[in-house]
């Protein structure tokens, strides 16, 4: 079993949440078109406050005199055995704080065993993304685009690449109202950042007219920022391509027309477990758990979305009140996944003490990306284990059954 604390100093440079945040603003500062873009949130960044916000409402009561020498954070979902109950959220277009971006997270998140759910909006593609992951646990995150075609293309090139669950992100219809990305105009994503995907998909660049890229000739960020207007000036064919399709994949993958009865069409292509990601509502887990969907990732996208929403962990509570969700997740028919503020083991336990199997980890391991690469992604994953089997162990509780069983005495709400 593997043991995640150890006693050398993080490779980040500190194991603090706060400092890291701060040390990727600095690194960055020639780029903050990309930092902004990482840390912003929708409106004043209200809703990213209230992910916060809501950990420091709930306290946890610990239990002493208990043996927990032998602790063992494995958990069960979908039927696989992961080592924790952690998964790396997909964040797109990561190319813009590091060179290597998705190829560094995906191999350091393969070779922990931690599942890395790929975005749809990656600087990489699906096979070099597998490629990169290995032996690792892989799922994908579907922005779920306006062509049926190319969907279909998407899921195909995402089974044949070892993917095992599919994530469909149901709280972008459009992009929210974001002040510092707008001040930018989008920097990153006027130079077609974040579409390799596309760039890659023989079907949505036959629907472009165009040949799909070859997977080594990425877009490199900042690189494009500095020199794609340049090149494009100079009738540079590759990079006009690259961004004119780039922006035109980033258009074409959200779809405001979507609606409950479209699921069926996805599930007829997906045998795999299928999940919503960006559930709020104890109405729509409802309907998701109606429609025949396996599990539901409950987030709010870190408030990028919506400026004034339910913290995510108020709506995970509110949500396994629900007495059809409890039941149907007690059978095995149904996962409760959550994200959005997760930042320690402490965050963790008490998402699964109020009733999560699962949380995905977001910001923090892009700001150790940008700091240090593959290395800084594999520890601040480590970090992350070691505290939440530190702090599980501290709170009397030595595995993740034990953590169900005694959920409802373990937190308590000023
Ligand atoms: C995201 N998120 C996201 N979600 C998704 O379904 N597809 C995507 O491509 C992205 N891209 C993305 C980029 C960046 C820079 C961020 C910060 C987030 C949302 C992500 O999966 C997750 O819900 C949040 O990151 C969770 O909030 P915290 O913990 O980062 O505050």
């Amino acid at each position: 079993k593997l043991s995640y604390a150890s006693r050398k100093p993080p490779v980040t440079g500190t194991f603090s949440v706060d400092r890291l945040e701060e040390a990727a603003r600095s690194k960055l500062q020639d780029s903050t078109d990309a930092f902004m873009y990482i840390f912003g949130s929708a409106g004043t960044g209200s809703t990213a406050e209230a992910n916060r916000a809501a950990f420091r409402k709930w306290t946890i009561i610990p239990r002493v005199l208990r043996d927990i020498s032998q602790r063992n954070i494995e958990t069960t979902l979908f039927g696989h055995t992961y080592p924790s109950p952690l998964l790396l959220a997909p964040i797109g277009a990561q190319g813009i704080v590091h060179p290597e971006g998705e190829l560094a997270t995906a191999a350091a998140a393969g070779a922990l065993g931690v599942p890395y759910i790929m975005s749809s909006a990656s600087t990489r593609s699906i096979e070099a993304i597998a490629k990169a992951n290995g032996g690792g646990p892989r799922w994908l995150q579907l922005y779920w685009a306006k062509n049926d075609e190319l969907v279909l293309s998407l899921l195909s090139r995402a089974k044949a690449s070892g993917f095992t669950a599919l994530v469909v992100t149901v709280d972008t219809p459009f992009i929210g109202w974001r002040p510092f990305d707008l001040d930018t105009a989008y920097l990153p994503f006027a130079h077609g950042v974040g579409a390799q995907v596309g760039l890659t998909d023989p079907v949505f660049m036959a629907s472009a007219g165009l040949e799909p890229f070859p997977e080594d000739e990425h877009p490199d960020y900042p690189y494009v920022a500095a020199h794609q207007d340049e090149l494009i000036k100079n009738n540079d064919t590759k990079a006009t391509v690259q961004t004119r399709a780039g922006q035109r994949f980033v258009g074409e993958m959200l779809d405001p027309t979507k609606v409950w009865d479209d699921l069926a069409r996805l599930k007829e292509h997906w045998d795999g477990p299928l999940i919503l990601k960006g559930i709020l509502s104890t109405m729509d887990a409802e309907l998701a758990l109606k429609h025949g969907v396996d599990g539901i990732i409950i987030s709010n996208h870190g408030g990028r979305q919506i400026d004034g929403s339910i913290s995510s962990l108020d709506a995970l509570h509110s949500i396994m009140k629900s007495r059809n969700i409890k039941e149907a997740q007690a059978r095995g028919d149904f996962t409760v996944l959550m994200d959005s503020g997760i930042r320690t083991g402490s965050d963790m336990l008490k998402a699964l003490a109020l009733g999560a199997q699962g949380v995905c980890y977001g910001r923090p391991y892009m700001y150790a990306l940008a700091l240090a690469g593959r290395a800084g992604v594999d520890s601040q994953i480590r970090a992350m284990l070691a505290d939440f089997e530190i702090t599980l162990g501290l709170a009397g509780i030595s595995t993740i059954d034990q953590l169900r069983l005694y959920a409802d005495d373990l937190v308590h709400r000023d």
